[in-house]
């Protein structure tokens, strides 16, 4: 029961949350591997994904960024087109479906009423739904064909943590999945690479000290701050800019890295801060050009990069893993960088204002 949840020594649960990442990644490559060490998903989860001719992710929060890591993996490892959709907004603009869909709702509670009004219309129409949820028993669950637990255990803090990674490991796997499924030969194996995952994170966890100075440096006084990122950076920038609006306050948004110029680079003025993910190889060296052109105007850049694509001036590198699951990896000092930039400004962490654990009503 989640209210048994305690923190122990932790001074708030989101840290906690964050310490325990390695062990959730862990947990899920255990409960999805068979006696080989091979993936092996429920026979009718892989049927439904093989038979679909395009997949809806359907999500809010920071549950809809991690269906935008999914997205990439499913297409380039299951070569199945997806798109992804904000639940709010495809319950009264729903898009021309294709012949034979499937609907994955991706909600750490299972409970957001937004991805419910979606789950009951298309059931209504008869269309297959799998829920990516941490909470096997609720709403989401029951009232879908298939279910895909995340295995994150309780999630105390309202931001995410701990739950966004576990979805995008899970997504990982699902992918795998589905790419064998249709007889595809892929040089990727999950347990292996979720586990060096694992082992990143925890290196990262132990860098806290690093993290909490660039916190102070870079977001104490500041009133906004940009992410930028392109491919999986972009998404991993869009969390980030959420995590640190959450709790911290600070106006904060994720672009594409090419997208700054073309409007918002107008609100760069000395000293803001533009957050830089740098960890996929083919788009190094245009998201550093991207830094040059808001450096030029004053911005003070802070490059998180992965380790054999790293620069001298970067702020921060992150081990290197395989590049489909740089985001499992590159959240963790953003989701630090945000816990220490709230914590300084004095803001209540793990209960920011405005804000539920979950919203059950539209
Ligand atoms: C709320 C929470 C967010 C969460 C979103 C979706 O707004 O504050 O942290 O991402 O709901 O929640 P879900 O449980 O569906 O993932």
């Amino acid at each position: 029961d989640a209210s048994d949840i305690e923190k122990g020594t932790y001074p708030h649960f989101m840290l906690k949350e964050i310490d325990e990442q390695p062990v959730v990644i862990r947990n899920i490559i255990s409960k999805y591997k068979d006696s080989d060490d091979k993936i092996q998903l429920d026979g009718n989860i892989r049927e439904a994904m093989k038979e679909a001719d395009r997949i809806y992710i359907i999500a809010a929060g920071t549950s809809y960024h991690a269906g935008l890591v999914g997205k990439q993996l499913i297409e380039r490892l299951a070569k199945k087109p997806v798109e992804v959709h904000i639940a709010s907004e495809f319950l009264y603009n729903m898009p021309l479906l294709s012949e034979n869909p499937l609907f994955i709702f991706i909600s750490q509670s299972g409970e957001t009423a937004d991805s419910r009004g979606v789950l009951v219309n298309v059931r209504k129409l008869g269309y297959r739904a799998l829920t990516i949820t941490n909470v096997p028993g609720s709403t989401l669950s029951r009232e879908a064909n298939y279910t895909l637990h995340t295995y994150a255990g309780p999630e105390i803090a309202v931001a995410s943590t701990k739950a966004y990674t576990a979805q995008m490991a899970v997504l990982a796997i699902l992918a795998v999945d589905t790419a064998k499924a249709q007889g595809y030969d892929i040089d990727f194996d999950p347990i292996y690479e979720l586990s060096l995952v694992a082992t990143s994170i925890e290196a990262l966890c132990d860098q806290k000290e690093t993290l909490e100075k660039l916190a102070r440096d870079f977001l104490s006084t500041t009133r906004n701050c940009f992410f930028i990122g392109r491919g999986l950076d972009f998404y991993v920038g869009l969390e980030g800019a959420l995590k640190l609006k959450e709790i911290s306050y600070i106006q904060a948004e994720g672009f594409a890295g090419g997208e700054l110029k073309h409007g918002t680079i107008a609100l760069i003025e000395e000293g803001t801060p533009v957050i830089a993910l740098a960890t996929q190889e083919h788009v190094n060296l245009s998201i550093r050009g991207n830094v040059k052109e808001v450096a030029a105007r004053g911005a003070n850049p802070c490059i998180i990069s992965m380790e054999g694509l790293e620069d001298v001036d970067d702020a921060f590198v992150i081990p290197s893993v395989h590049e489909y699951l740089t985001p499992i990896v590159s959240v963790i000092p953003l989701q630090l960088i945000s816990y220490y930039a709230a914590l300084h400004r004095g803001c209540d962490v793990d209960k920011p204002r405005n804000l539920a654990k979950s919203v059950t009503v539209e």
